[in-house]
């Protein structure tokens, strides 16, 4: 977050207004789409939003890459039920890539009914 803010902040007389937009924009795409802090996802603290922190968390809670961002946990009223059964695939799939262990059956279904739960209509 301090990185997004110093960048934005020596951008602004180098470059002008027009980065800055840009930069805002980005910094809203990116804040909205994933949920922004993780108490305004809901449910978090049932059974099935506890599993769903914890599996989805160990990446998403943590900086991605170089870029340093943290973010928490995507919000899952940002997609609807297709859109997260492609999702929960590619991140699986980002899973093994890490060498992490996969999804049991019972966390991939748990996940997956806490996802439809809140998931867009
Ligand atoms: C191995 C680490 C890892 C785990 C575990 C993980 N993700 Fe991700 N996820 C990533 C990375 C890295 C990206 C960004 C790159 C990309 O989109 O391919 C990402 C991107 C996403 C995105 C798109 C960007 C966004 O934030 O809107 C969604 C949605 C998402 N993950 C959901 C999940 C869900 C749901 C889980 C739990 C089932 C999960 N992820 C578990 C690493 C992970």
């Amino acid at each position: 977050m301090t990185s997004v803010r110093q960048g934005i902040a020596t951008e602004i007389p180098v470059a002008g207004r027009r980065t800055l937009a840009v930069l805002q924009l980005l910094a809203m795409l990116w804040f909205g789409g994933c949920g922004g802090v993780l108490t305004e996802i809901p449910d978090l603290n049932t059974p099935d939003g506890r599993v769903f922190a914890e599996r989805c968390g160990a990446c998403h809670g943590k900086p991605f890459g170089g870029h340093g961002i943290t973010h928490g946990v995507p919000d899952p009223r940002f997609r609807t039920v297709l859109e997260w059964q492609e999702e929960l695939a590619r991140m699986e799939a980002l899973m093994r890539e890490k060498g992490m262990p996969p999804l049991t059956e019972v966390e991939r279904e748990t996940i997956s009914r806490y996802l439809n739960g809140h998931a867009k209509p």
